[in-house]
């Protein structure tokens, strides 16, 4: 395959291929300091994401770009970059809605039963584009007009700097809103001016308790000083293997209030780890 001839950069020597060797080198650390499996099965999709990285630094070769990436200057520069091409961050408004249902009806109204004059603390960790902490946000919006006097906190972290940075913007195409209710896109939503723009903007409402930040759920220790009443970690671990898993959960749990609740994607499982939390519903779990 002859990258060069395609690309005017004169990329004429362009070594197409990221090799075993190099993929497992690539392979190894995504795993060490970031958690997530890359099997074998995964060299091509690999290849394919770093090659725009590798055109746009007009390198040569998939070594040299590696040889680059853990260089002194590679690791402060290029891994940024790195970990925007390698995460998968497919997500969406409302995704899996029966938490955002058992939110609603069971842990809001126990919440302002017990809670005194607390702010409600959410995490959503794995947060990708913006669009899970945005649905919590609409979600306790709601409940304070029915509530004027509750409160909330919104934390959403990843390792991903080009999705933090989506989030923050809160610009999203007409399709990824296309499914949320009507009325809720009236009150949350705000649509361009111009006619040949299709995004919609969230609502500063939306956006006012919300924080966004990177973390780096591998990491030994958060640098969390505070607890959450509910934390969301959802299809961010199907990337780990159950050991990292384990270790994880366990982590984000010294993080949860007792009580508090603890959401997972409907394809992760906890089952048979040792955690300090109670089964309630599938995917939904309470710390004990
Ligand atoms: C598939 S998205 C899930 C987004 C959202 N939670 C949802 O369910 O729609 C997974 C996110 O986890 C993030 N992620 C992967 N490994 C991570 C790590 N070690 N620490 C923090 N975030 C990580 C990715 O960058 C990606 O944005």
């Amino acid at each position: 395959m002859d990258i060069g001839s395609e690309n005017s950069g004169g990329l004429d020597c362009f070594k197409a291929e990221l090799s075993e060797k190099d993929f497992q080198v690539f392979s190894r650390y995504i795993y060490s300091e970031y958690g997530i499996k890359m099997p074998p099965i995964k060299r091509i999709m690999l290849q394919g994401r770093l090659l725009k990285r590798i055109r746009e630094l007009r390198m040569n070769s998939y070594s040299e770009y590696k040889d680059y990436f853990f260089s002194k200057e590679g690791q402060e520069k290029e891994l940024l970059h790195f970990l925007n091409v390698v995460t998968t961050n497919k997500t969406d408004f409302f995704r899996e809605p029966v938490h955002f249902i058992f939110l609603n009806e069971t842990v809001l109204p126990e919440f302002r039963r017990d809670s005194g004059n607390q702010p409600l603390k959410v995490w959503s960790a794995g947060c990708s584009s913006g669009e899970e902490p945005y649905t919590i946000s609409i979600v306790l919006n709601e409940f304070e007009r029915a509530n004027p006097l509750f409160k909330f906190e919104i934390l959403g972290t990843d390792i991903s700097t080009q999705m933090l940075e989506k989030a923050a913007r809160g610009v999203y195409a007409m399709n990824k809103v296309a499914t949320i209710p009507l009325e809720i896109k009236k009150r949350y939503f705000l649509k361009s001016k111009d006619p040949h723009n299709q995004t919609s903007r969230v609502h500063p409402l939306l956006q006012k308790n919300i924080r966004l930040s990177y973390l780096n759920l591998m990491d030994a220790t958060y640098g969390i000083q505070e607890t959450f009443d509910i934390v969301f970690c959802r299809n961010v671990l199907i990337y780990f293997d159950r050991p990292t898993q384990e270790r994880v959960i366990s982590k984000l749990c010294m993080h949860l209030k007792k009580g508090g609740y603890f959401f997972i994607g409907h394809s992760e499982s906890l089952s048979g780890m040792d955690l300090p939390l109670e089964h309630i519903k599938p995917t939904i779990f309470r710390k004990k």
